[in-house]
């Protein structure tokens, strides 16, 4: 079905000015978040199969520079100083702190930390002066019904190692490229800790893609510094990556993680009981050191996850006929084959998520979409049209777990069977 992009948003009612400036950033909004974890080389502009929702008017926060981070030695790549993006809280929210790890991908290679430290995703002289605050994120009751008052921080990811990387392994062949993740969570903790988070009753690590890796990996670290009677808990947002060869058999994310690691030394910023017993860069993958973490821990993951699908399982690299060219941007585009190919990755998911199901404390939202980081926007957090199981949206799966008003383990069915899901197409 050919994709109606701004014409059906219009098509309902004549628009202010006002209302076209709401919707056209919301629009761009919706674009920034997610080309931003799609390839850096294709300029393609996602767009939905279902008619783009309401646009919420933005939130927009200032960006602040950290001003711990340079006496700790806390880098992004190029050496710039890290930052975040900071939402005071009000009333009852105001002991209650959600701190949210930006995500996209991770450097292996000297070469390609060396042109991210040249983007905003490894210095701050590229970071937008301000970010628009969405879904989980959001002040907006209607859009963030259980965290709208909470002090709320967006904290900026440079380093690209998922907030892991040690100065031991800088400096090689003389790059001038810092490796520095560690440090950056640290000084910014500590920072967020000596601005009221120290007397925090409520706290939510959460994070999407590599930040939601970077919650799984620093979880219990951010529970251990704050206090022993708060309810602490943590969120990761498309951060469960698969250790699965790709179609043509090849294990393109085990040695994409491997070189992550070595390059950037994380592991000893991994859990050290994994690192114990097998290779330490498999620690990376939260199969095998999920069930360590002794904080409670929330798994939001799309099932056919599509960033997965174009990196872990389809590598453009590793698709010279093209065959997958189409399906791996947009799963309507995927033939009976392929899709069973896409079924089989949803099963190894479902593999390696069995042993935490039974966990008592922890909960999940694996719905059967074509979509990533879905806590970020209202189309997927919550909204009267977004993403639903079992009639219920991302947001109140979340606030049911936190709060401990029910247990949430939802699983949907899988594709195509959800009509509620919100599938992205990048062709
Ligand atoms: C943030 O909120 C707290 C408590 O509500 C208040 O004491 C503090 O002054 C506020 N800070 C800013 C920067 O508004
Ligand atoms: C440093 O250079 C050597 C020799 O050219 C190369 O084998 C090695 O992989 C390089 N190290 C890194 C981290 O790029
Ligand atoms: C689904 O939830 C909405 C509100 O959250 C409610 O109005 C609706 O009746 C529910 N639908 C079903 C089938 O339970």
């Amino acid at each position: 079905m050919a994709i109606p992009r701004l014409s059906s948003l219009f098509r309902c009612r004549k628009w202010a000015k006002s209302d076209w400036l709401v919707a056209f950033l919301g629009f761009l909004l919706i674009v920034f978040f997610l080309s931003f974890f799609f390839d850096s080389t294709s300029d393609s502009v996602p767009s939905v199969d279902r008619p783009l929702p309401i646009a919420y008017p933005p939130d927009l926060v200032k960006l602040k520079l950290s001003s711990k981070a340079k006496e700790r030695g806390a880098f992004c790549l190029d050496g710039s100083l890290p930052g975040y993006h900071f939402r005071n809280g009000s009333g009852s929210g105001s002991k209650s702190w959600l701190l949210h790890l930006e995500g996209g991908g991770w450097c292996s290679t000297i070469a390609s930390c060396s042109s991210r430290a040249m983007t905003r995703l490894g210095s701050s002289n590229y970071f937008e002066d301000e970010v628009a605050f969405q879904g989980v994120l959001s002040s907006d009751p209607s859009q963030n019904p259980d965290f709208f008052n909470w002090n709320r921080v967006m904290v900026r990811y440079c380093d690209g190692a998922s907030f892991a990387g040690r100065p031991e392994a800088e400096f090689k062949n003389e790059t001038r490229l810092f490796f520095r993740g560690q440090l950056i969570w640290e000084a910014i903790m500590a920072e967020l800790l000596s601005m009221g988070m120290s007397d925090a009753k409520q706290a939510i690590l959460t994070g999407c893609s590599a930040g939601g890796l970077a919650s799984l990996i620093h979880c219990d670290y951010f529970r251990d510094h704050l206090p022993k009677d708060a309810a602490v808990k943590c969120i990761s947002d498309g951060g469960y990556f698969l250790n699965v060869p790709d179609v043509h058999g090849n294990p393109t994310m085990r040695s994409f993680y491997h070189d992550i690691a070595n390059l950037q030394g994380v592991h000893k910023s991994l859990d050290q009981k994994c690192v114990a017993k097998t290779d330490p860069f498999k620690c990376m993958f939260p199969e095998n050191f999920l069930k360590n973490i002794r904080t409670p821990v929330f798994l939001v993951n799309a099932a056919y996850d599509f960033w997965q699908i174009a990196h872990v399982l389809v590598p453009a690299s590793d698709d010279p006929d093209k065959s997958w060219a189409k399906c791996r941007l947009n799963i309507k585009e995927c033939n009976a084959a392929q899709l069973k190919v896409l079924h089989g990755f949803r099963s190894s998911l479902m593999d390696g998520i069995g042993v935490f199901h039974q966990n008592r404390v922890g909960g999940m939202f694996i719905d059967s979409c074509f979509s990533h980081c879905q806590s970020l926007m209202p189309v997927t957090w919550h909204s009267p049209t977004s993403t639903r199981i079992e009639n219920k949206t991302i947001a109140e799966s979340v606030g049911d777990w936190y709060f401990n008003r029910k247990p949430v383990k939802l699983i949907d069915c899988p594709y195509p069977c959800n009509p509620s899901c919100y599938n992205s197409n990048f062709t």
